[in-house]
């Protein structure tokens, strides 16, 4: 299994560094444009790995995307990230051009990989980087519910005094302000979360998670990396162990939900071949009121993008 990751900052790095460790890969590159950033976190990262059980090899590369050949999976987490009062929104034209390049470059030389899109603002990344490379977008897939979800279960279990591990629970909708609480779907251990706390509690805990992103930009003057890092790692494990795990991934939506022709956090199942179902539950209209004005948000900034 080989898996290049375009961009080797924060976010890149450390989703080398903890995929690495776990040893369930043959080989990792990480290339960006910087002149040798890459080749030193590799062998920062490589000397890390040395030091335990893991024997995955890793290769940092300058902007050669021919090293990263018959890639099975490619994950793209270049471009520029926010500062302290910015939204992911407004990075949009400037990461829109970098990630059309890097899909160009990476599909030429690894034509049957998946993709993992990292890259914000997240949604309309994804849906640039799926008509650049003209592939089926079940091999084009979005990370952030993962990473929302993670949120959503530490704040709640803070809040609760219980362990995120028994927390249950999915979050639908664009990365960002618009994301979608399903509170009739989050239980722990089983048990309804009304049994702990209300709507009203509940949505006090969503919109932290709303700006769990922000809290961190704001703590860091720089977005998250570890949870993000981490999130990927999930997405690839799923997909390279054909695990089928269910998780919320932003895909392309034609038809499901009554929503065409964008790109949307929803449940899918991951598998070998990428998405390999995407699961379509009976929302109440309040639900699908708030899905709506996510995907119309996500429908402009990427009309915004195609048209620009
Ligand atoms: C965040 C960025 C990575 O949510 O979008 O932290």
């Amino acid at each position: 299994m080989k898996i290049t990751i375009v961009g080797s900052g924060n976010v890149g790095s450390s989703c080398a560094s903890f995929l690495a460790q776990k040893n369930i890969v043959d080989q990792i590159v990480l290339l960006d444009i910087r002149k040798n950033f890459s080749e030193g976190k590799s062998l920062d990262i490589s000397q890390m790995i040395s030091l335990t059980d893991s024997s995955t090899e890793l290769i940092g590369v300058t902007n050669d995307y021919s090293q990263s050949k018959n890639s099975d999976i490619v994950v793209i987490t270049c471009g520029v990230t926010r500062k302290p009062g910015m939204s992911r929104d407004d990075l949009v034209n400037t990461n829109a051009n970098i990630i059309r390049e890097a899909t160009k470059k990476s599909i030429f030389f690894s034509p049957n990989a998946k993709f993992i899109i990292v890259s914000n603002p997240l949604d309309v990344m994804a849906y640039v980087s799926y008509i650049t490379a003209k592939i089926d977008s079940s091999r084009i897939i979005g990370m952030a519910g993962v990473l929302d979800t993670t949120r959503y279960k530490y704040f709640l279990s803070k809040k609760l005094g219980l362990s995120y591990h028994d927390i249950q629970s999915l979050l639908l909708g664009g990365h960002g302000d618009t994301m979608v609480p399903l509170y009739r779907y989050t239980s722990i251990s089983g048990i309804p979360i009304k049994e702990f706390l209300s709507e009203e509690e509940n949505n006090i805990i969503i919109e932290k998670t709303k700006k769990g992103g922000e809290q961190i930009v704001n703590l860091l003057g720089t977005s998250a990396w570890m949870a993000p890092g981490a999130s990927i790692v999930k997405m690839i494990e799923s997909i390279i162990k054909n695990q089928k795990r269910i998780f919320p991934c932003s895909v392309l939506l034609k038809g499901e939900y009554g929503i065409k022709d964008t790109y949307l956090g929803v449940p899918v199942i991951l598998g070998k071949c990428g998405i390999e179902r995407i699961i379509e539950l009976k929302l109440n209209n309040n639900e699908m009121n708030l899905l709506k004005k996510s995907s119309n948000h996500v429908k402009n900034m990427i009309n915004k993008v195609i048209n620009h």
